[in-house]
């Protein structure tokens, strides 16, 4: 009896290996030091939000999970798998299992809505698709009530529109992890409450596991698990939006307006 009850234990453990792993990350850019000692693991179906100033690192950080920057030191884990040693070829197969929707949207211009989205479906030709592609991109529009817009040009969207459409483009592979990097920064309040709330109902539709970089208090209150304060390359500070808003510290102060 004893013994069976010690092996499930093992295999709960062996299952419950964090969707990503981050330790000891280190990345300068000549003499400037961005990360120095970062650390972090994030759970599967976790979201963490990660805050700080402007310039610290949140951007390099989510660079580095996709190997997009390559670091001077420390290890990224990517579902149990260092991204340092894998080859061109397994990154591309890792990076089809998360989500990156970038700051500025990141839409081409020249490309309708539709060739957007269609842009990571046919990326890699070797890979075949789940699914119709144009099946596929309708879905992602319709997950961010944008069907109409299918023809149109990035020029003839609103910001918010941009964003629902880098949003549905970030998520249109079905990725198991999602990073989102300051997805209502510059829009007004109402579209940023528009997209925290798309946000929120695609996490709960696909189980993502999630990192959202945010300025926004309101977004970090409604979507975090955990909130993470990046500061002098280190995660200086971190807990719950509850534990936060009572935290003194000055960094975190400045967030939460007190
Ligand atoms: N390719 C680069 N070359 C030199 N410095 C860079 C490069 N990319 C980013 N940096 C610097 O690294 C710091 C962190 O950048 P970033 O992660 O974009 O900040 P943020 O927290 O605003 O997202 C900034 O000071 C930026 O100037
Ligand atoms: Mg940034």
């Amino acid at each position: 009896m004893k013994k069976e009850a010690l092996d499930i234990d093992q295999s709960t453990i062996a299952i419950a290996q964090p969707a990503i792993e981050i330790l000891h990350l280190k990345k300068a850019f000549g003499s400037k030091v961005v990360l120095n000692d970062f650390s972090l693991s994030v759970e599967n179906g976790e979201t963490v939000v990660v805050m700080g100033r402007s310039g610290i690192g949140k951007t390099i950080l989510i660079k580095c999970i996709i190997g997009l920057v390559k670091p001077d030191g420390g290890s990224v884990r990517v579902f149990g798998k260092d991204i340092s040693k894998l080859d061109h070829r397994q990154l591309d197969d890792l990076r089809m299992r998360i989500g990156f929707v970038f700051q500025s949207s990141a839409l081409y211009d020249s490309m309708t809505v539709r060739e957007n989205l269609e842009f990571p479906l046919r990326r890699d030709r070797r890979r075949k698709i789940d699914g119709n592609i144009d099946e596929l991109v309708r879905e992602a529009l319709r997950n961010v009530g944008l069907e109409q817009t299918i023809d149109l040009m990035p020029s003839e969207l609103s910001g918010g529109m941009r964003k629902r459409i880098g949003i549905a483009r970030g998520l249109i592979l079905k990725p198991e992890i999602v990073l989102y990097d300051e997805p209502t920064t510059g829009l007004d309040p109402i579209t940023s409450e528009e997209i925290t709330q798309l946000i929120l109902s695609l996490q709960k539709k696909y189980k993502t596991t999630s990192i959202i970089i945010t300025h926004d208090v309101d977004l970090a209150r409604e979507a975090a698990n955990r909130i993470v304060f990046l500061a002098n390359g280190i995660a200086y500070l971190q807990g719950t939006y509850d534990e936060l808003i009572h935290n003194d510290d000055p960094e975190v102060k400045h967030f939460f307006k007190r």
